[in-house]
């Protein structure tokens, strides 16, 4: 068993990474239950998967559960489809001493932690990550939300989880693209914070990285950890988790968020925006290539795809969430290190266009 703490002024929880941790989640889960009533909320396809084995377990511990089962994907993590959670725990009775859990990937985790931080003001959840992205990226830090159709994550609060259970054997029912998927915000945070994490990547084979992956979840946890400890609320630092996905946004925006996987579209963005700042002068020379050799290695794309200059640049507009008419740009110095750069609308022109490359 791996752990580390969340520590943060208002709040701290454990983060435990444990293979079969799900097999013994009713005996894990007691210290944070202080009654016997317990949503689980997943999606049809882990519920086929694991849906009945966590039920029993959890039941086994005395536990009342009931399982809220949506469908798979982006479609759900809107207010149509929170009402009907909350609807579903006010039919069992929750109150403020029962606990939520989220079992799922990241529209799972994102959607309940935010119907955990407005049900009744608020009540207990856990999160049981299934997916590798949501295993080292958004099951920790707080961050909780439902889209509108104007844009992804746009009513949302943050709310922390009473505990995180990281089950690394999950993941080998996810489909490759899927494993893949997470791979790329792993080599985002070799890139920000840990030139080790990323020389690990670029020698480990298949096997190596499978018999690894609860140390390297482990890492990619106790960067995010650093980072949300000293910028909780995503003012400065926070923002460096962000590395990619100026440009990924976009692209997920241009293709409606259905050709990219969120993952897909950050590699794109890293290897883009690093390409860019290399020809600036920012950036140590070589990095874009080494980047895009780990992505190529974990069946990633790397290549912007052919959109023309006015669309990349109204999707990369400032949006609802930026701070005023900036974007926070971030960039690398070399492999492991990362800093912010401000970049109007105007500027930003630069990091699109350039000799020789094609947009
Ligand atoms: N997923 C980025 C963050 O938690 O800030």
């Amino acid at each position: 068993m791996l752990s580390l703490n969340i520590d943060l002024p208002d709040t701290s929880y454990p983060i435990i990474i444990e293979k079969d941790i799900i097999k013994k989640i009713g005996k894990k889960i007691l210290p944070y239950a202080q009654r016997k009533k317990i949503v689980i909320v997943t999606d049809k396809n882990v519920d086929a998967l694991y849906g009945d084995a966590l039920i029993q377990n959890i039941e086994k511990s005395g536990f009342q559960v009931h399982l809220i089962r949506l469908y798979p994907g982006e479609n759900s993590k809107s207010l149509g489809v929170l009402e009907c959670v909350y609807k579903e725990l006010l039919n069992f009775d929750m109150t403020k001493s029962d606990l939520l859990i989220a079992f799922g990937g990241g529209v799972i985790g994102d959607l309940t932690g935010f119907a955990a931080a407005t049900f009744l003001r608020g009540i207990p959840f856990i999160q049981i990550p299934t997916s590798l992205i949501a295993q080292v990226d958004s099951s920790i830090g707080g961050k909780t939300a439902v889209n509108l159709k104007e844009g992804k994550n746009l009513v949302g609060s943050f709310y922390h989880p009473r505990a995180v259970f990281i089950d690394p054997q999950l993941l080998h029912s996810l489909k490759p693209r899927f494993f893949s998927d997470g791979m790329a915000e792993v080599i985002k945070y070799g890139c920000i914070k840990d030139s080790e994490l990323f020389s690990k990547l670029e020698t480990l084979n298949q096997k190596q990285l499978i018999s690894h992956m609860d140390e390297i979840i482990l890492r990619c946890c106790e960067i995010k950890k650093r980072i949300v400890e000293e910028d909780e609320k995503d003012e400065s630092t926070r923002m460096l988790l962000n590395f990619g996905h100026t440009f990924g946004h976009a692209v997920e925006k241009i293709y409606h968020y259905k050709k990219y996987t969120h993952g897909e579209a950050v590699a794109v963005g890293m290897y883009h925006i690093t390409g860019k700042s290399e020809e600036m002068g920012y950036t140590q020379k070589g990095t874009a290539e080494r980047i895009k050799n780990l992505l190529i290695k974990f069946n990633l794309p790397f290549n912007l795809p052919d959109i023309d200059e006015a669309s990349l640049s109204e999707a990369l507009s400032p949006d609802k969430k930026s701070r005023g008419n900036d974007i926070h740009l971030v960039l690398l110095k070399a492999i492991g290190e990362s800093f912010i750069h401000l970049a109007d609308k105007k500027n930003l022109k630069e990091f699109i266009i350039k000799e020789g490359v094609k947009v």
